[in-house]
Parts: C-alpha cells; structure tokens; sequence
C-alpha cells in the first residue's frame, strides 16, 4: 500500500461525572488523514486543510505529526518516509476532542500502510504522545475513544487501562457548539488541585452509577448520574448562557446535559433520535436568545472509531 485515507471519529470527553477517565465517539464530525508513502525518509506535514492555517506544519509540533513519528520510532522504523495531508472537519478548541482525532487518524493510517504490525490497542500511547503536545497534558479520554470506538473507561493511567463499556443501542447524544473557542489548556489551568471529600463522595457515587446505567441499561439510573459536583461548576462561567442550555436540554427530554471535555461545545445524552434532535434545536436557540450562534450535531455513539475510506497501491 503506498497511500490511504483514514477518518478518526470526534469524543466527548469527561461525560459529566468522569474528569479524564470517561468518553465516548461520535459518528460525526471527525477528522481525516491521508498518508502517501514516500522514499525520503522522515514524516512530512504536506498539507493542512481547513484550520486557517493556525495549526503548526512543523512535525513535531503537529498532534498527527508527533503520534506518527513516536511510533515509528518506537517499532525502529525511522526509515519510513510519509507525506502527511490532515483535513480538519470540526472546529478547533471545540471540546471535541479535534487534536485527539488527529492524532489518532494518524497513528491509525501508518499503522495500516505498514501492514499492521501492532494491533490498535498498543497504538493508544503514540495518540498521547499528540495530545501532551497540543493541551499539555497526554490525558487518554478522548484518543481512547477516538481509536477503540465507543464509551471507553481510563481506569488507571500508570500503567495504563482501558476499558471499553457497552452502552444501551438506542442512546443518542447531541453536541452544541457554540461559535467561542476554549483552550484546553486554560481550560485546565482554572480547575482547582483540591477537592473536598463531600464532592469526592458524590462524584464517586455518580461515576459508578453511570456505569451501571450504561451496563444494565437503565435510562433513569444515567439521567441522575450525569452530574458534575467538581469540575461543571468552575468551567461553566467559560460558557456564556451555560445554564440557559442546560436547562433547554433537561426541558426537552434529555437524560443530561453538560460540558463536553474542556467545552465550549455542550453534550446531552437522549434514548431516542426524536428527542435527541429536539433537544438539539431548543440548545441552539438558548444560545441565539443571547446572540450565540452554534453548530449541532446528533449521533449515536460511534462504535467503530476509525475507518479507512481509500487505500491505494501506486505503479512505479
Ligand atoms: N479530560 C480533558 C479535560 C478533556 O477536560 O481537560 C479535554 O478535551
């Protein structure tokens, strides 16, 4: 194979209760790569479509950039040569997980044009390596999902641990993206280092119930888990008419509704397509009664993570 094409899903991350261990993908958006394979040794940034030219081309300072060159690195094949065109497909510091799709679309594609010699679990840390350099922190909650499909637990960091959780068939989530950007990183640098024992118990409690919810499935036991006692009250004031949303989401049907990762973009989980659009709609008006226009999205959750569109073997 001398060229492919891979698309790598959006996630939302944190899932209310679930600050760096919880998320789950999304059919759409996401991100796509294509990879051509070239005889100069050395990974190339050729092409960047659709950032408006803000993201860096240099490789090392790439999310995709960095996740391919770890890894071939890491199966010492620095002799490979590849030709690197990202086309970015959903807003930049959106909160869903845009640096972790690329990252993940990346170490996905080389890992398929060289026939596959890890299998894609193992590809997880390389994903981290791209998240460390664009949030400042190699978090896993959104590269998992991105590279396992669906709704993926971090249970531990050192050593890592992944577990993959199913979720009932029939649950929607809908995303709004307000028009504002939020940095990862400053969205991390306001949280607060401690956290009383009063919240640790409840989020604990909300953490497992989600879980079970998610497992049994019972809709009413992931409606009340869907809450955030520790993080959604310190990085909602980033969000203008954050409560307004969440209240139009809540109103409307939704199970829950909270930030998705770092925000700005708000998630809400549904048990239905139906209700999952209109909880969309009535999120996007709350933005626009104060000016705010938004993106929505509804999907389910995505359960494949990425997916190779085009591969294609070049005569010389
Ligand atoms: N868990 C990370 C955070 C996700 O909330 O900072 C960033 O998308």
């Amino acid at each position: 194979m001398d060229s492919i094409t891979v698309f790598a899903p959006a996630t939302v991350a944190n899932v209310a209760c679930g600050f760096d261990i919880f998320g789950f993908a999304v059919d759409n958006p996401g991100d796509q790569i294509t990879l051509t394979a070239s005889p100069e040794p050395g990974v190339r940034i050729t092409d960047i479509i659709g950032d408006e030219g803000r993201l860096p081309r240099e490789t090392g300072r790439n999310t995709a950039g960095i996740a391919i060159q770890s890894y071939l690195q890491h199966i010492n094949r620095t002799d490979v040569g590849v030709d690197v065109v990202l086309r970015k497909q959903m807003p930049l510091g959106s909160g869903l997980g845009s640096s972790a799709a690329s990252a993940v679309a990346g170490v996905y594609a080389i890992n398929e044009l060289l026939g596959r010699p890890l299998p894609t679990i193992k590809l997880l840390p390389f994903a981290m390596e791209g998240e460390r350099i664009a949030c400042g922190s190699a978090h896993a909650d959104n590269v998992a999902p991105s590279l396992l499909g669906g709704f993926v637990v971090i249970r531990s960091y050192q050593p890592l641990d992944v577990v993959r959780i199913e979720t009932p068939a029939t649950l929607f989530c809908t995303i709004v993206h307000p028009d504002i950007e939020v940095n990862t990183k400053d969205a991390r640098f306001i949280l607060k280092n401690e956290v009383s024992l009063k919240n640790t118990i409840i989020q604990m409690g909300n953490v497992a119930g989600l879980i079970a919810g998610l497992m049994t499935p019972d809709y009413g036991l992931i409606s009340r888990s869907l809450v955030d006692v520790i993080i959604e009250p310190v990085r909602s004031i980033l969000i203008p008419e954050f409560n307004e949303v969440k209240q139009a989401a809540l109103e409307n049907g939704a199970l829950g509704c909270s930030i998705s990762g770092s925000g700005p973009s708000m998630f809400a989980l549904s048990r239905d397509a139906l209700t999952a659009e209109h909880v969309g709609a009535a999120m996007q008006q709350a933005f626009l009664s104060a000016s705010i226009t938004s993106e929505a999205y509804v999907s389910e959750i995505n359960r494949q993570g990425p997916k190779v569109l085009a591969s294609q073997e070049v005569v010389h």
